[in-house]
């Protein structure tokens, strides 16, 4: 048996002939006695990986119920070679017949309770193996009882919803088959047994599936990886692909404890990055949309900087050929009709302003009216020359080919180069539809290559921020949150709509990733009205920005925006970098965020539900109790001051009345 150690879990395994079988996952010490998987009884008219909780399984090795990975031919089976505890765990299977060599790895994110696994194959043989399944691991969970699954679900404007099915028998999958994350799946599943929760995220940013098959003796096994599906992946003699990451984390703590890991392990991925403050910016999408003029986004900045705006984003249409969407995509050249003195001088306007600058870029994209698509016709995706789709009115660059990666490279190289740029918001607003099959690996030659440009960006223009977007929140995944510094939920930007994606967003995703824009759009799902100090509050439960149309702000409104800024930078450290814990939910009364960090408490409430009869019946206030204090520790809030033991059982108080709906209280440890 083998053990690897995360922060306060464990995971250990266990060798059965050619099989790494998982022994138990939990808090420490959970291996040592008899494995929940253990089977007594008869392997009846099946094989015994069908049943096993097997770690990683070729489809011959478990032919019946779900493998992780399966050649085009023949049922693959193979031999373990060898297992090494270097940095975790490593293990090597072996396939004489085909010459395939897979190498298995586990290993605890450091400080972290997330197990990351991923599987290296390589083709030793002498012809091309084609892959048919690829996925990059398998996590057992017992659930004698049944499953709970919880997964995020969604549309366009309306991502991140969370939702949940019972699992006894059979089978549930969630994925995409865009080529890109997209809107419908987060690639995130919680498997509840009724004592912990086992969750598993996804670092991919192409096709993906999860899958859940509960057996009929209790065991609920998870397949996490790529899908494959009419796009297999072959490997030339010689050749090797690497499945991404496959990240599982325990929580005896519920969704929220599990959210907690996933917050501590993508802060990880951060890495140094964290240790920046988040900006305040504005971005001009909402109010300007393509009507971009250099008089416009300077009008837009006069007052964004009196509101203590820190960058200023131009959104899309500033480019030659985007007056609508349908011209303009892959000609990245600043439109000199919207900028009559350069586009270098209305940068420096900008920052003569005191704010950053920032730009939007969607450069995988091409519209057939540009020059780029007039150049290069052959760089979209297509199939056989058959007739291709526009979505949005635009192509998908093949960003695999060598000369697509080097155009989108040396682009954005060229923009960063040419002007002060401090943040780059990188869109991509189609998934892929055509595509030539044929091509050895193609989802992973784009994705690669995006990852090759981000991290060139990053390592090439360090100080740049990056937020990520796609029509949303469609390119949200782990791999994503380790390559950008802030990523974009949704388009849905309206009070009620975004309160419930951005609780949703929070069961995956930490805050520091979460942007999120003032705006006074009118909400597509729940469109009660809310104050400007709702929206305010709301934006500030992550990176917060503003995107409303500032110019038709009364003084007042802007007086306002201006305080609740200056609130905002002085939490934004605990925002972005506390403990989460969320209270209530979205649709009561009682919602919201409490994030810890050292000696200061910061609670962002709202009132998603109705009021209490306002004074008019007798009512108590709405109590959000919260977590994780020192009870015997007394807390300052202004000129309240509580007990850590009533904050936690009783709860903080607070009181809505119609104007009244949403709260930053900050509480503060005293000595
Ligand atoms: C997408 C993004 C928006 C905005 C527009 C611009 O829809 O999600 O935020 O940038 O593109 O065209």
């Amino acid at each position: 048996m083998w053990t690897i150690a995360g922060a306060s879990t464990e995971y250990a395994v266990a060798a059965t002939g050619d099989r790494i079988d998982l022994v138990a996952w939990g808090p420490h010490g959970v291996g040592d006695g008899p494995s929940p998987f253990a089977v007594h009884g008869k392997v009846q008219y099946m094989l015994p990986g069908d049943v096993a909780a097997v770690e990683y399984a070729p489809d011959g090795l478990r032919p019946f119920l779900g493998a992780d990975l399966a050649v085009a031919g023949h049922a693959l089976t193979w031999r373990l070679d060898s297992v090494l505890e270097t940095d975790g765990l490593a293990a090597t299977f072996a396939d004489e017949v085909s010459g395939l060599r897979v190498a298995l790895r586990w290993r605890f994110a450091p400080g972290t309770d997330v197990v990351e696994r991923w599987a290296v194959v390589h083709n030793d043989g002498p012809s091309p193996v084609t892959l048919t399944r690829l996925g990059s691991a398998g996590f057992c969970v017992p659930t004698p009882g049944g499953a709970e699954l919880s997964y995020l679900c969604g549309q366009w404007a309306e991502e991140f919803t969370p939702a949940s099915t019972r699992l006894t028998r059979g089978r549930f999958e969630i994925g995409s088959a865009q080529g890109v994350t997209g809107h419908q799946f987060a690639p995130y599943l919680a498997v509840d047994n009724g004592d912990a929760v086992y969750g598993v995220e996804l670092a991919w940013t192409g096709s993906w599936q999860i899958t859940a098959d509960a057996d009929a003796a209790g065991l609920t096994r998870v397949r996490v990886g790529r899908s494959l599906d009419g796009a297999p992946v072959t490997l030339a003699p010689g050749e090797s692909v690497t499945t991404p990451v496959a990240a599982g984390a325990y929580s005896a703590d519920g969704l929220d404890g599990l959210a907690r890991q996933w917050h501590a392990y993508q802060r990880g991925l951060a890495g140094d990055r964290l240790a920046r403050t988040p900006k305040v910016i504005y971005n001009s999408w909402e109010a300007t949309t393509f009507d971009v003029t250099a008089d416009g986004q300077l009008a837009l900045a006069d007052i964004a900087a009196s509101l203590g705006v820190e960058t200023f984003v131009v959104d899309d249409g500033w480019f030659v050929g985007r007056d609508d969407d349908h011209g303009g995509l892959g000609d990245w050249t600043p439109d000199p009709a919207k900028f009559p003195d350069g586009f270098g001088a209305f940068v420096s306007a900008v920052r003569a302003r005191g704010l950053e600058f920032g730009l939007w870029v969607e450069p995988e994209m091409v519209n057939p009216r540009s020059a780029l698509y007039a150049a290069h016709p052959d760089w979209v995706y297509q199939a056989d020359g058959r007739p291709l789709t526009t979505i949005r009115n635009q192509y998908l660059l093949d960003l695999g080919r060598r000369e697509v990666f080097e155009f989108v490279r040396s682009t954005l190289d060229s923009l960063l180069g040419s002007y002060p740029i401090a943040y780059l918001k990188w869109d991509f607003n189609r998934p892929r539809t055509e595509a030539d099959r044929s091509v050895a690996d193609l989802d992973g030659a784009h994705v690669r290559n995006l990852y090759r440009v981000l991290d060139h960006l990053r390592a090439a223009h360090p100080a740049v921020t990056i937020e990520g977007c796609a029509a949303g929140g469609a390119r949200v995944d782990l791999a994503m949150g380790a390559r950008t510094d802030v990523l974009w939920p949704s388009d849905n930007t309206a009070p009620l709509d975004r309160l419930r994606i951005q609780h949703g967003f929070l069961s995956a995703f930490a805050p520091h990733l979460m942007s999120s824009w003032v705006t006074d759009a009118n909400g597509m799902f729940d469109e009660r009205s809310r104050s400007l100090a709702f929206r305010f509050v709301l934006a500030s439960a992550g990176v917060l920005g503003i995107g409303a149309d500032i110019t038709k702000w009364t003084a007042e409104q802007r007086a306002e925006a201006a305080s609740w800024v200056a609130r905002y930078k002085e939490v934004r450290d605990v925002v972005t970098g506390g403990v989460v814990h969320r209270i209530g939910g979205p649709g009561q009364s009682r919602c919201a965020v409490q994030y810890t960090l050292g000696d200061r408490v910061v609670v962002l409430a709202w009132n998603a539900g109705g009021l209490d009869g306002l004074d008019r019946v007798p009512a108590r206030d709405i109590r959000l109790p919260l977590r994780d204090l020192d009870p015997t520790a007394r807390y300052q809030a202004g000129d309240a001051v509580y007990s850590g033991a009533h904050l936690m059982s009783v709860g903080l108080p607070v009181r809505w009345t119609h104007t009244h709906d949403a709260d930053l209280v900050v509480l503060e440890l005293l000595g």
